[in-house]
């Protein structure tokens, strides 16, 4: 393994209840790897999470609006997180990019959004099944990092940590070979080497899709993969804590 503090993060999507909080909060106080951990459960249970989980564990939201507090009804806003406890923020998702019509430039913004309340954005990029098919992988994801960092600038990833995430890997059971990944991470860090080395080489760069306890050890041991951004299998106690365990 690398260098990099590696860091696992579960992403509850809408699922989950108080009930779950209780359950990880009782498990992560048993957990002591290497690993960070960052739990993202909805909105309603951010303050809860951070009250009830060791402090050790990170929490972070799992969206946040690209403006400023306002007449946005529905929406929350990055200092509204970071008040509640949140370290972290999810940007990018690809449920957003797909169901809520997220663009680049609206995710530029929420991750600025997320930096200046001193949110750690982490950043989701991947490509379609038709993109991979295509062979656009790499051109896809380059685009969506990009963007990002021609809006917010290479600096801006000093604080930052990346997620690939296959969009045909995401809660399908089908997840990436470990060599598809490593290869996808790789040009990842090479994209944002071009623009400051130093800064590519300290950035975690996450691989999220269907990983599990069983294929976590293997993805987490490529040298471009520092961690996991763990969907279904962040919902129950046993498999994160599982996967917490392989990232070392
Ligand atoms: P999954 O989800 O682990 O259920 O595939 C990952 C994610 O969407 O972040």
């Amino acid at each position: 393994m690398n260098k990099r503090t590696p860091l696992v993060a579960g992403n509850w999507k809408m699922n989950g209840r108080q009930e779950l909080l209780g359950d990880m909060a009782q498990a992560l106080a048993g957990y002591h790897g290497e690993a960070q951990v960052v739990v993202c459960p909805p909105f309603p249970y951010l303050a809860a999470a951070r009250a009830t989980l060791p402090e050790t564990v990170g929490v972070g939201g799992q969206n946040l609006s690209d403006q400023e507090d306002g007449a946005f009804t529905g929406e929350v806003s990055a200092p509204m997180l970071a008040e509640v406890g949140c370290g972290h923020v999810i940007i990018g998702h690809s449920e957003r990019r797909a169901l809520y019509g997220e663009t680049d430039a609206c995710i530029a913004d929420k991750f600025a959004r997320a930096q200046a309340a001193g949110l750690v954005p982490i950043l989701c990029v991947g490509e379609t099944l038709e993109e991979r098919e295509a062979g656009h992988t790499e051109q896809v994801v380059r685009r969506q990092l990009l963007a990002v960092v021609d809006a917010v600038g290479i600096a801006a990833f000093a604080q930052a940590v990346v997620a690939y995430e296959p969009v045909w890997a995401i809660g399908t059971g089908k997840t990436a070979s470990p060599e598809q990944a490593q290869e996808v991470h790789a040009d990842l860090r090479r994209t944002l080497a071009e623009k400051d080395p130093a800064i590519a080489d300290s950035l975690r760069l996450l691989y999220g899709g269907s990983v599990k306890a069983d294929n976590a050890g293997l993805l987490f041991a490529q040298s471009d993969i520092d961690g996991g951004l763990i969907g279904g299998a962040s919902l129950t106690a046993d498999s994160f804590i599982a996967i917490c365990q392989a990232a070392k």
